[in-house]
């Protein structure tokens, strides 16, 4: 009977131990208390010798039953205290939604790499190859295989950045004519054009020492200034509008003969007279005509078989006019504050 009270109580003492339990710790601690070599529940049958076998099998019974009673109960509270960790780490970790998001920062093109694309577009459209030269030329192709010789007056409009007395920061594209007809062995037809950097020692609202410059160069047989002609209206058309007028003065080029400068009507009040056009209702645009004699004896091209056109045009003055933009350094700057006003949705607007 003695013995079926302390059972009795020691059930009840580790039924009100395992309550107070709130971690892995005092846990250990109760089933060392419990279980253990000296736990309370093995001391049960520490007197075992001194019993008959009866009772032996009778008290055998009676701890193995409380023994697994014990591990029942330490089981669950095991994870109990396992569950309510886990609760606790997923309540900490849970994503709090109502944060803003971070903002997406989206570029868009530049002003000047929409011009220059729209012009690559229109003449790859025609079957013109898109060439690249350097920035960095010889005087050779910047300007003496232009028909330009050293000394001629022609070059003083265009002064810029001389490296020594061979190499210099080009001032035209037209150097890349002289490239092209040199790199063509063959002495095949050409059709190309060449958008890249310029540079002149010039420093103003409309003129900025880097600029950009679209060259274009057609040499085939047959060839004649109604080519020219038609080319560069439709050019003139694609980039500022199907109403624009064309209209072609005489002019002089070292490099073609004859030359002309190219005017369009001003897209602003249609040729009636504003302060874009200066009251003159026309907007220069480009310079061009047929490649001189010289310029294609030079480039290996025999003048008497081959003729072809060459033009030149200014790219900033169409990203000033298409996005009315005041200062053509304002292009160069690559102040994020300008450049943020052309985002992609204002390409809609765009005058094509
Ligand atoms: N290179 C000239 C300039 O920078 C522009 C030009 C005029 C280019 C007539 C040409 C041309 O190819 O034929 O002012």
């Amino acid at each position: 009977m003695e013995k079926d009270e302390k059972i009795t109580n020691l059930k009840q003492e580790l039924e009100s131990d395992i309550k107070k339990i709130s971690n892995q710790q005092e846990l250990q601690h109760l089933k060392v208390k419990y279980l253990g070599k000296k736990g309370l529940i093995t001391e049960l049958t520490s007197n075992m010798k001194e019993l008959t076998p009866e009772e032996r099998k009778q008290l055998g019974q009676i701890v193995n039953e409380l023994k697994n009673y014990a591990i029942t109960l330490i089981e669950t509270k095991q994870q109990e205290i396992e569950t309510r960790i886990l609760n606790e780490k997923l309540e900490k970790e849970t994503i709090d939604i109502s944060l803003p998001s971070k903002k997406n920062i989206r570029g868009s093109r530049h002003p000047f790499n929409r011009i220059v694309e729209d012009v690559e577009d229109f003449f790859v459209s025609m079957g013109y190859d898109v060439v690249d030269g350097p920035e960095l030329e010889t005087d050779e192709n910047c300007f003496q295989r232009l028909n330009v010789p050293l000394g001629h007056p022609a070059r003083d409009s265009q002064d810029t950045f001389y490296i020594d007395e061979e190499y210099l920061l080009r001032t035209q594209t037209s150097s890349v004519q002289a490239r092209t007809m040199k790199k063509n062995s063959e002495k095949t037809p050409i059709r190309m054009i060449c958008p890249g950097k310029v540079y002149r020692r010039d420093d103003d609202a409309t003129h900025s020492h880097q600029f950009g410059q679209v060259e274009g160069l057609v040499i085939d047989k047959n060839i004649s200034l109604a080519d020219l002609k038609g080319t560069l209206e439709l050019f003139a058309k694609k980039m500022l509008g199907e109403n624009t007028k064309v209209r072609f003065r005489p002019s002089f080029f070292p490099f073609t003969e004859p030359s002309v400068e190219v005017d369009v009507s001003c897209f602003k009040c249609s040729g009636k007279g504003c302060p874009l056009c200066k009251q003159t209702g026309w907007i220069e645009v480009l310079g061009a005509g047929m490649v001189h004699p010289n310029v294609l004896r030079m480039g290996g091209y025999d003048p008497e078989v081959w003729t072809g056109f060459a033009f030149g045009t200014g790219l900033d003055r169409f990203a000033m006019f298409r996005y009315a933009i005041p200062d053509i350094r304002y292009l160069y700057t690559n102040d994020i504050r300008f450049l943020e006003q052309f985002d992609r949705k204002d390409e809609e607007n765009e005058i094509k």
